[in-house]
């Protein structure tokens, strides 16, 4: 691990052309990169994260004009979207060019391609001279890592470098829109909310799968709707409804747990659990608190021993959307109204 600098960002650019894999920071959550255009190199990285083949990779770009060599059609939505929110915490689906590799697009005939606002994975892109591909640079399963030692507990002896550019600023991934077809289609929640979405495009759709599992027989529009992500260790179970029967429910629940029990609550309530351990998610009016400290939070919870967590809903609107989609895969989307 070492602090993000031009030197070790050159370093790492030397390591990303010759094929390796390095982890490097981004506004959203930290990248584990390799050259996209390099088989071999991409297929280190499912090597080290421990991922699926059949889950593909978003492709990061640092300038408009490496588009165009990687997909075949970018869609007037999309220009739109582009210019409202690249670069930026939003990947796009678009249809591919034959020069990415099967294994970074898990066969599909599309790519989901970023264009980051972090100036080290900027200066990383263009030094390294090619897109870089990059899923979060966690451990598959894991939380996503939105701190440079994160991705060192998941990553230690498996990649030669991993750059530290600090916390992340948004703390989710980045937002998931396929505009392949007319009307801009959120997969994947972020800090390109649905209603920003639809300011700058005219229009938006919200998967239905955002916030509810896959049925038995049901194909997923984006591959990674299929996995538990974001999964602590612990039995996670999210309360919704109006804020005292929140907190009395959880109060119940937590005291007659048999042990390792925790409460996931806003700010405002936090003192209404007393002596009971609690984690604060932040302010119920800045969803962006929450974002920024979940996965945090997540992982302190799994070191702790953390069993089973009880945790209040957030209002599922701007990046609220974004916190509730990991919060109800986290817990497997066991949400209970009260
Ligand atoms: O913020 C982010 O997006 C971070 C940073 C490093 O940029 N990356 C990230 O990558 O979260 P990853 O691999 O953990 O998540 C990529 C998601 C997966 O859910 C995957 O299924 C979906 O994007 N995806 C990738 N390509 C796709 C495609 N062609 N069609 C539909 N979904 C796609
Ligand atoms: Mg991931």
């Amino acid at each position: 691990m070492v602090k993000a600098d031009t030197q070790s960002v050159a370093q790492a650019a030397a390591y990303i052309r010759a094929g390796e894999v390095v982890a490097f920071p981004t506004e959203t959550v930290y990248g584990l990169g390799a050259d996209a255009l390099n088989a071999q190199a991409v297929h280190r990285i499912f090597e080290a994260k421990g991922r699926p083949a059949d889950n593909p990779l978003i492709v990061h770009i640092a300038a408009l004009d490496q588009l165009d060599a990687l997909v075949t059609d970018v869609p007037e939505a999309a220009w739109r979207l582009i210019e409202a929110f690249w670069p930026g915490p939003m990947t796009l689906i678009l249809p591919k060019r034959d020069c990415i590799p099967d294994v970074v697009s898990a066969g599909l005939s599309t790519v989901g391609i970023r264009f980051p606002s972090h100036p080290v994975a900027q200066e990383l892109i263009r030094r390294s001279g090619c897109p870089i591909a990059a899923p979060s640079a966690n451990r598959s399963g894991r939380p996503s890592p939105t701190r440079a030692s994160h991705v060192l507990e998941d990553m230690q002896g498996r990649i030669p470098m991993i750059l530290d550019g600090g916390p992340c600023a948004v703390g989710l991934e980045s937002s998931v829109i396929d505009v392949t077809g007319g009307t801009p289609v959120v997969l994947r929640p972020g800090g390109v909310t649905p209603e920003m979405v639809a300011r700058a495009a005219g229009g938006v759709r919200v998967d239905e799968h955002v916030m509810k599992p896959l049925e038995a027989g049901e194909t997923a529009r984006s591959p990674g709707m299929k996995y538990r992500h974001y999964a602590p260790k612990a039995e996670m179970t999210i309360f919704t409804g109006a804020p005292d029967a929140v907190s009395r429910a959880i109060r119940s629940r937590y005291d007659a747990a048999p042990r390792g029990a925790a409460i996931l609550s806003l700010e405002e309530h936090v003192a209404g659990y007393g002596a009971r351990r609690v984690f604060s998610l932040g302010s119920l009016s800045h969803a962006q608190e929450a974002a920024g400290a979940l996965f945090d939070l997540l992982r302190e919870m799994d070191a702790l021993g953390v069993e089973r967590i009880y945790a209040e809903a957030l209002d599922p609107h701007g990046i609220g959307l974004a916190v509730m989609n990991r919060m109800g895969r986290a817990a497997g989307f066991h949400i209970i109204e009260v």
